[in-house]
């Protein structure tokens, strides 16, 4: 892909006018000719990325921005494809049905890891809206929710300048790069994923050419992509559902620490797949697994459907080659970017025991003295008082470092252990205060996607419910182990609800009321999918149209039945 890039150049340069000269490259200039055969005549959504590319958008914002605060023009004034599809090339996702005028910004945040100054920042570009706030994501990640468009270019301005970004994070872009929580301050630690999710990151968004944030190299490609790296056996990357997944593992006879990699496991409304083994092994280093993320990345891009966006995702590239040959594939294209990295078969996992370990609550590290302390932030959510919150206690126990769980919930590392009942006695950690340090075992695991807040495809509110429902359950029934409940409003399963011991799915409902059936919000169940070294997807649901107002009868019954609980 380099090498296409850079011969690009000389081209431009010597061939053309001065004003081509300085035409910087697009998405699609990246592609083959006969992949952009198959997007000419692709899904709507290629032809938009044809008319115009997604990357104009990094400088589209900008002129958006400033002529809508100069009073130029107003939002809906804006191109329809760039409003509603183009500008999710700088992470910016309009909220047209539920918040028309506002948007939901997606940043990365490679490894999950934040400071309290990027803390403060989001509570100030959200408090400006009355129903501004900050989410938590599933992928590690934070979404600022209410932002209107004349401020985005402020924000973008303030992300750079704190070593973040929200470009390439929507749409058919890579998304953030998940690892381990607890990297580097874990002593059942195999790879420290931080330096490999922040490289990944800088491969796919940062312009190799330029420096600046906005990579063209992967500005068009078929559909989104997952990557996700496990610094542990407890897997909480969660490699399974990702479309690459890096599982360490050491090499058998050398020892040399690495990953297994298992490729195209994801989640949508037509299809949910685990990934698959890819019978491939590589090195841990920086080398070897960008190389790899490059090689799978360009045959995706260049390979995938552009017709139907439901087989546009790595899996069914994959099962058109066949596993063996993918592989051949992706080892062929290693070896031709020639930086002496080799692909080897899959590496035998360990058979001994393993429990996978709690991420909430006070744990000790390795390091001497110093603790982890994991704090649960129901579903996510965040107030901007409740961002600034959390920065002064990082700033007061955590030399100022937050940690993102895919749980939506945060850890702050090497809290010093002379230091922790002095924590857990700060006001922000009381009973009044949504934090909890150590919540229930059903309250405490909940998660949830967006909802009909402010998700125009929710059938269902998500959130409200899932906060409510998980207390109503902790007052009835008493269970012996984590129970992690999942909402999602609707079958893209934002939340990976086949994951959960317990699945709520957005779906329609019928009730009797006054003796006629009526709609009612309600929801499908999914039971027993398990996460960590023996994962498995729940994929079928084992109830359908349940009325929201029966399920929590509903769910203590399945508690009871499955999980052991009893009344309390
Ligand atoms: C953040 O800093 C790291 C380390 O200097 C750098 O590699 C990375 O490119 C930066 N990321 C962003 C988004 O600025
Ligand atoms: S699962 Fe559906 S409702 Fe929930 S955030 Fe995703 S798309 Fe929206």
């Amino acid at each position: 892909m380099i090498f296409r890039r850079l011969a690009l150049f000389p081209i431009t340069v010597t061939a053309f006018s001065a004003t081509v000269m300085t035409k910087k490259p697009t998405g699609t200039s990246f592609l083959p000719e006969e992949t952009i055969a198959r997007a000419k005549t692709g899904s709507p959504i290629e032809k938009i990325k044809l008319e115009k590319d997604g990357s104009a958008a990094w400088v589209d914002v900008y002129e958006y921005a400033r002529k809508i605060r100069e009073g130029e023009m107003t939002w809906e004034e804006v191109e329809k494809a760039d409003l509603d599809t183009r500008l999710k090339y700088v992470g910016m996702l309009h909220r047209n049905k539920r918040t028309p005028g506002q948007f939901m910004m997606r940043l990365k945040v490679p490894n999950g890891i934040v400071n309290s100054d990027q803390m403060r920042f989001y509570a100030s570009c959200v408090e400006k809206y009355e129903n501004g706030c900050v989410d938590i994501t599933t992928r590690q990640n934070i979404q600022l929710r209410g932002v209107r468009l004349e401020h985005a270019d402020a924000i973008i301005e303030g992300l750079h300048a704190r070593n973040q970004t929200s470009f390439q994070s929507a749409l058919d872009s890579v998304r953030n790069v998940v690892g381990s929580p607890l990297a580097g301050i874990d002593d059942q630690e195999l790879v420290d994923t931080r330096a490999l999710c922040n490289a990944i990151n800088d491969l796919i968004s940062l312009d190799p050419v330029t420096q600046t944030r906005g990579n063209p190299a992967y500005a068009n490609l078929p559909r989104k992509f997952n990557i996700a790296i496990s610094g542990s056996r407890d897997d909480y990357a969660h490699t399974h559902i990702n479309d690459i997944g890096l599982v360490p593992v050491p090499h058998a006879q050398s020892g040399v620490m690495g990953f297994n990699v298992v490729l195209g496991g994801y989640m949508s409304i037509k299809r949910v797949a685990e990934s698959v083994d890819a019978n491939m092994w590589i090195p841990a280093d920086r080398n070897s697994v960008v190389t790899l993320c490059e090689a799978v990345l360009r045959l995706f891009r260049d390979e995938s459907d552009r017709k139907d966006r439901q087989k546009a995702r790595l899996l069914w590239l994959v099962e058109k080659y066949g596993v063996a040959e993918f592989k051949e594939a992706v080892a062929k294209e290693v070896q031709s970017y020639q930086r002496g990295v080799t692909i080897e078969d899959a590496q035998p996992l360990p058979t001994t025991p393993f429990q996978r370990r709690e991420l909430l609550g006070v744990h000790p590290q390795p390091q001497e003295g110093k603790m982890r302390v994991g704090i649960l932030v129901p579903v996510g959510r965040l107030s901007a008082t409740e961002c600034r919150q959390l920065a002064d206690l990082a700033d007061q126990y955590s030399g100022g470092e937050i940690r993102l769980t895919v749980e939506q919930n945060v850890i702050l590392p090497n809290v010093d252990a002379t230091q922790i009942d002095a924590l857990l006695q700060e006001p922000a950690l009381q009973d009044d205060s949504r934090f909890r340090v150590n919540p229930g075992l059903i309250e405490g695991n909940v998660v949830s996607c967006t909802g009909a807040e402010f998700c125009g495809l929710a059938l269902i509110e998500t959130k409200a419910n899932a906060v409510a429902m998980g207390q109503e359950l902790e007052k009835l029934v008493k269970v012996d182990r984590p129970i992690r409940i999942h909402w999602t409003g609707c079958p893209n399963s934002c939340a990976q609800v086949q994951v959960a011991d317990i699945g709520i799915m957005g779906a329609p409902a019928r009730k009797e009321i006054d003796g006629k059936k009526v709609a009612v919000p309600g929801c499908k169940i999914f039971v027993g999918g398990r996460i960590g070294e023996d994962a498995h997807l729940a994929i079928d649901p084992v109830q359908e149209a349940v009325p929201l107002e029966d399920l929590i009868p509903e769910l203590v019954k399945i508690l009871k039945s499955e999980f052991g609980a009893v009344d309390v």
